[in-house]
């Protein structure tokens, strides 16, 4: 939700800033606009609705000198997105320009405290009343700047990351964030200001880590100074980001949707390197190695999570349940935060989130921590807000997953969660040693078979085309295969704007299957496991209605095709292993059908990959 972005330093601001727009389009594409201050002190703010390729056409015969300035992409929470609502936002005089990401809440008193006052707004936006704010402030006050921000920002309900300049000072940039995310780059002579820090790589892998309630004092030539709300002074650390420009481009792919389903044999390689070790076959995970007490103790994990994330904890449920026999629930973070959940001090509560920023999840961490859990990350983006929250954690190291809808994060998640399984089993002994062996070579194996999986491709794309049509899709599976229906169904409905619904197959004749008739095709997991046999009941139920049948089976096998319509075939994987291969023709067969829609699958309308507001 937003991306920001600032530049001060001895170069021109404005590439700078478009080009770090481009690296965050994927949190929101509603407008973008950009502040920019002249080596005479003019402020020029622009700004437009739509995306950032419309703000660089809007751009091309502006003044954008100034070696200073901020920028916005905006998903839009208060106010439609259309040009007087894009950031930045001015105060009423126009010497002060901010950008924001976030909610102010109270925004409402505050506006009307403002409007009391005799300030006029433009827009709709719970922005510009913020920015308005700390014009107030400094009129009233006589202060700096970087005190009317503070002053300003103890009066705000809610989460932000903002940056603000004002006109007639090209040396300096006022920065802070509560609950929304914020990196600082440190270059030579240069500050660099972005929503997520790996879009600042090219610059500089030095990062600092804004924290909540900070306040950053950026000046050209000085030290970087961070503050806390009641003005003490903040110490920070400056952190080195390892991650290469090439991960952060589409390397030829026209999408980085269709670039992220097709790493996925690396990105497990990747997840998996150092943890499961080739020639034993144990896994070691310093995560679970460092804190065994707590593990072997845990009475039972709660998985707090958002979307994709949420499903791949259902499966990390039945995971934990089965290998290691640890109770396990699943929680919508957004949920479980408003509820008042019974907790105990021997619970251990898994976040679960790629972006590492889903502000959902982060509160039901902040709960879980009040409650006195031990929470445990399992995030992707290294440093993210829920990285630093949690107490302990695996990374998921599948790479900068770029694209809205969630695909390599989903496999990634899935491994580390059967990773982690099996090393508190390991030591709970609740698993042979055959089973052991036989889930750690499955992981081992995972990579050659997701090769495997994509040479599929191209049958899957004739699939897709040939149900292009369709407005409505069920997706069916048992086990382990339920949740990866969910997450098919939510793959398709996010890309190509198709309804579509995941069920446990065998719930669909309590209701859904009257949904069944000739236009309504069925994606049908059907892979061995205990549930095989019943799958195939119901997908005899849904072909005695009249329903179109794909199915998705493991190869070899001959009864599947003589009841379904269409099959994909992929290689088999011991069953708790299944999702993270089935899930792959999921996401080609949703990838395909929204591309032959012509939808843009990066950028699906009305999302974001980042919701970092609730
Ligand atoms: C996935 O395709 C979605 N775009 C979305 O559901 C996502 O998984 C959810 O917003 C959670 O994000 P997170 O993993 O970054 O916390
Ligand atoms: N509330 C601001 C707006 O609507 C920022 C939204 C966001 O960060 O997603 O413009």
């Amino acid at each position: 939700m937003c991306g920001i972005v600032g530049y001060i330093g001895d170069r021109d601001a404005c590439p700078i800033l478009i080009k770090g727009l481009r690296r965050l389009e994927y949190r929101g594409y509603d407008s973008a606009g950009v502040a920019l201050v002249g080596g005479d002190g003019s402020l020029n703010v622009y700004k437009c609705k739509g995306k950032i390729d419309a703000l660089e056409h809007f751009l091309a015969d502006k003044d954008t000198a100034g070696t200073v300035g901020i920028a916005h992409t905006r998903w839009a929470t208060h106010g439609e997105p259309n040009d007087t609502n894009a950031h930045p936002h001015f105060s009423a005089d126009g010497r002060i320009a901010m950008i924001h990401n976030g909610i102010i809440e109270n925004y409402r008193v505050l506006k009307d405290a403002l409007t009391a006052a005799g300030v006029t707004f433009r827009s709709e936006t719970d922005s510009e009343v913020l920015v308005n704010l700390i014009e107030y402030v400094r009129d009233t006050e006589g202060c700096t700047l970087e005190e009317a921000v503070r002053l300003a920002l103890k009066k705000v309900v809610g989460a932000y990351a903002i940056a603000v300049v004002e006109k007639g000072n090209n040396d300096k940039i006022i920065a802070a964030r509560q609950s929304s995310p914020m990196a600082i780059g440190v270059g030579k002579g240069e500050y660099f200001i972005s929503s997520d820090a790996s879009s600042i790589v090219e610059y500089t892998h030095d990062i600092v880590y804004v924290e909540d309630g900070e306040i950053a004092v950026i000046e050209r030539g000085k030290p970087l100074q961070l503050v806390t709300l009641d003005n003490e002074e903040a110490e920070y650390r400056v952190t080195k980001l390892d991650i290469s420009i090439s991960d952060l481009e589409k390397g030829g792919y026209p999408t980085f949707m269709l670039k992220e389903i097709n790493e996925q044999p690396r990105t497990i390689v990747d997840c998996i390197r150092g943890r499961v070790n080739a020639d034993s076959g144990r896994v070691i995970l310093s995560g679970i190695r460092d804190n065994i007490d707590r593990w072997l103790a845990a009475r039972r994990v709660v998985f707090v999570a958002c979307g994709t994330s949420w499903h791949a904890s259902l499966i990390g449920k039945q995971l934990f349940e089965n290998i290691c026999r640890i109770p396990a629930e699943v929680e919508y973070a957004s949920e479980f935060r408003y509820r008042n959940p019974v907790l105990f001090p021997d619970d251990i509560v898994i976040a679960v989130s790629q972006s590492g920023e889903t502000a959902d999840t982060l509160a039901a961490i902040s709960l879980a921590r009040k409650a006195g859990a031990f929470v445990y990350g399992i995030c992707n983006v290294i440093g993210s807000s829920i990285a630093r929250a949690t107490d302990s954690g695996t990374y998921v190291h599948v790479g900068p997953e770029i694209g809205v809808a969630s695909t390599k994060a989903f496999t990634g998640q899935v491994t580390v969660m059967a990773m982690m399984a099996l090393a508190i089993a390991e030591r709970k002994g609740t698993v042979s040693k055959e089973y052991y062996d036989e889930v750690a070579q499955g992981l081992l194996s995972l990579p050659e078979k997701l090769k495997e999986v994509l040479e599929l491709s191209g049958q899957v794309a004739d699939l897709a085309k040939i149900f292009t049509y369709a407005h409505n899709f069920i997706y069916l599976g048992r086990g382990y295969n339920y949740p990866t229906a969910l997450e098919g169904a939510l793959k398709l409905k996010e890309i190509s704007y198709i309804h579509a619904e995941g069920y446990p197959a065998a719930e669909m004749k309590h209701g859904p299957i009257a949904l069944i008739d000739a236009e309504m095709p069925t994606v049908a997991i059907v892979t061995p496991d205990v549930t095989y046999e019943k799958t195939l009941s119901n997908i005899e139920e849904v072909k005695a209605r009249g329903g179109k049948v794909i199915a998705v089976m493991a190869k070899g096998d001959a009864t599947v095709p003589g009841i379904t319509d269409y099959v994909i075939e992929v290689p088999a994987v011991i069953d708790c292993l299944m999702p993270i291969i089935v899930s792959v023709p999921l996401q080609l067969l949703a990838y395909y059908i929204a591309v032959y829609k012509g939808r843009n699958v990066d950028q699906p309308r009305n999302l974001a990959k980042s919701v970092t507001v609730e």
